[in-house]
């Protein structure tokens, strides 16, 4: 059976990285399900088709191949944006969660991360870890990640970005962004990435040594 590490948490806590570490370390597959919900967005809107409309929204999320995500073209902010939106929309939703079981599947062993991989897409994970840092850190990293590449941005609007797409997530109807009961929690506001993966690494190894 394959082995599944469940990542959730909110947008910029350092989700994504700490997932590709762990996936990096034990050789085990890594899906960033935020892409996924990026990518049907994306299809939405280069076909200029309207982000509130359920069934067209779910036709793309049918289609979308896993194995073509871009990380590069889907990171852009009026995607992120636009995912959050169709990502209230409970058929949207079930099509991707069908998608990402699948993908959990994967031998020897998967990692996820996302918003709800504890609590709906992967409820029987042997790891869960809910990874989160205070808006003020995850808006700081966002800004020096911009920057670093080149780009330049405002702190004030990344903040207020960042609390809007908070609200987004913990506050809808069809899976809201929260720690499943089993979660182990890590704070990484005060934290490397280092840090993060070797209080993750101790998780992980205690689980697979029994
Ligand atoms: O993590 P990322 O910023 O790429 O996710 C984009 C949006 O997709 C999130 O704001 C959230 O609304 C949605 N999402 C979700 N469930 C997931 C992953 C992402 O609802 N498992």
């Amino acid at each position: 059976m394959s082995f599944v590490v469940a990542i959730d948490g909110p947008a910029a806590a350092g989700k994504g990285t700490l997932a590709r570490r762990i996936a990096e370390h034990y050789g085990f597959h890594h899906l960033d399900t935020g892409l996924t919900y990026r990518a049907t967005a994306k299809a939405l809107l280069d076909r200029g088709l309207p982000l509130d409309d359920e069934a067209v929204a779910e036709g793309m999320a049918r289609e979308l191949d896993l194995s073509g995500l871009d990380r590069a073209v889907l990171s852009r902010h009026e995607i992120g944006e636009a995912a959050s939106k169709v990502a209230v929309m409970t058929p949207v939703r079930r099509a991707l969660v069908e998608a990402q079981r699948r993908f959990s599947l994967k031998e020897p062993g998967a990692v996820l991360d996302g918003r709800d991989i504890g609590t709906v897409v992967c409820p029987g994970a042997p790891v869960k870890l809910y990874v989160t840092a205070s808006p003020e850190v995850r808006a700081k990293r966002r800004l020096d990640e911009i920057v670093a590449n080149g780009g330049n941005a405002d702190y004030a609007a990344i903040f207020a970005d960042v609390r809007t797409r908070d609200e987004r997530d913990m506050a809808r109807a069809d899976s809201p962004l929260k720690p499943a009961q089993d979660a182990h929690l890590l704070d990484t506001s005060e934290m490397s990435i280092e840090a993060a993966f070797s209080a993750a690494k101790s998780i992980i190894d205690a689980r697979l040594e029994q």
